[in-house]
């Protein structure tokens, strides 16, 4: 059994009921929207920030309605910008299948994307869950602007290691972090307590990204087992932690080579990818981001151990390990 499953299946209650609120959130009198919505929930994600916002709460009490909400709105946001980040980046294949604007069409996505958007916002309205509103909206603004900053970055072919830190903390790690924070909000924290949890899941996030980005460089050809494509942040422009490393230690003129080939973005052939990947590889790009993962890895699980004598905390122990060993 995979990891996460393991840790699923300690959450299988829970789960079960996040499962059917989400589903049930996203009914609408449409029938195409409920169509590409019935699509989509056959092709599911890893629920990892469902599931971590829920084995927070678990940590410090009962799982109560507040975790399920914010769970809830927590994966309708992430959908959302999933459904949005895939037209931007001209993905046609999530979850090994096709993606909605690829099987349907770039409106289609992004109408669907702000559905589910304005639908998350109406139903924190109408439970008054003011304060989770507030935070959620400030990370999806935060979402927005990382993937402006990324776009910029792209177009300019030129970016820093902390301008690459900053994007990967707005795009993806705000959220995770927000997971935490919502978890530990939902069961009553103090606010110091709410505080390292949002800090726990800032890390993981952090270290999360720059897994999804080591993936986009694998040396095996192909999805693997991520169910997307294999070299699509090459073809998007996108100069992730691994090839920074590599364009800071190569020569000039291998830099400016390398450069050169990015400028083909959608043009880049399979074969111009796994040059370089290898490329990236032999100046030890790889082997860097690794080692920067394995630090906010540790980091994490340094904050986890001051509550080491809680009960369940291993789930949460489990899914930081899962983020950094996995293979899909
Ligand atoms: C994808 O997130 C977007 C990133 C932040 C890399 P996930 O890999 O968690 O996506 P799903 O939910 O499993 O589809
Ligand atoms: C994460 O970045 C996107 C969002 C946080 C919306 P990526 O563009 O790397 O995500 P994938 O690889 O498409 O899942
Ligand atoms: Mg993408
Ligand atoms: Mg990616």
């Amino acid at each position: 059994m995979k990891e996460i499953d393991l840790v699923k299946e300690g959450m299988r209650d829970e789960m079960k009921q996040f499962d059917e609120r989400f589903m049930a959130s996203l009914r609408s009198q449409n029938n195409l929207l409920n169509q590409v919505v019935a699509y989509m929930m056959q092709r599911r994600g890893k629920g990892l920030r469902p599931l971590l916002v829920l084995l927070t709460a678990k940590v410090f009490g009962p799982v109560t309605e507040q975790a399920y909400r914010s769970a809830v709105l927590i994966e309708t946001f992430h959908t959302a910008s999933l459904l949005h980040d895939d037209v931007v980046d001209k993905s046609d294949i999530r979850h090994g299948s096709l993606t909605v604007n690829t099987k349907w069409s770039a409106d289609i996505a992004v109408l669907l994307g702000d559905f589910m958007l304005s639908k998350a916002l109406d139903d924190a309205l109408a439970n008054r869950d003011y304060a989770l509103l507030r935070e959620a909206s400030e990370v999806v603004t935060e979402m927005s602007e990382g993937e402006m900053l990324q776009k910029e970055k792209a177009i300019l072919l030129d970016i820093t290691e902390e301008e690459y830190f900053r994007i990967i903390r707005q795009k993806t790690a705000a959220l995770l972090a927000l997971c935490a924070k919502a978890g530990a909000e939902s069961a009553g924290c103090p606010p110091e307590t709410c505080a390292r949890l949002q800090q726990f899941g800032y890390h993981l996030g952090m270290a999360f990204q720059i897994k999804d980005d080591l993936f986009d460089l694998a040396l095996k050809p192909g999805e693997a087992e991520t169910g997307k494509p294999r070299g699509n942040d090459l073809r998007e422009r996108k100069i992730t932690l691994p090839f920074i490393h590599a364009l800071r230690e190569a020569p000039s003129g291998e830099r400016k080579a390398m450069l050169r080939l990015l400028e083909k973005g959608p043009q880049l052939t399979e074969e111009d990818v796994a040059t370089v990947s290898a490329w990236v590889v032999r100046y030890g790009g790889i082997a860097y981001a690794e080692q920067k993962m394995q630090e906010f890895h540790q980091e994490a699980d340094r904050i986890l151990q001051k509550f080491a004598d809680r009960p369940h905390i291993s789930g949460l122990k489990r899914l930081l390990d899962f983020v950094v060993q996995r293979a899909y």
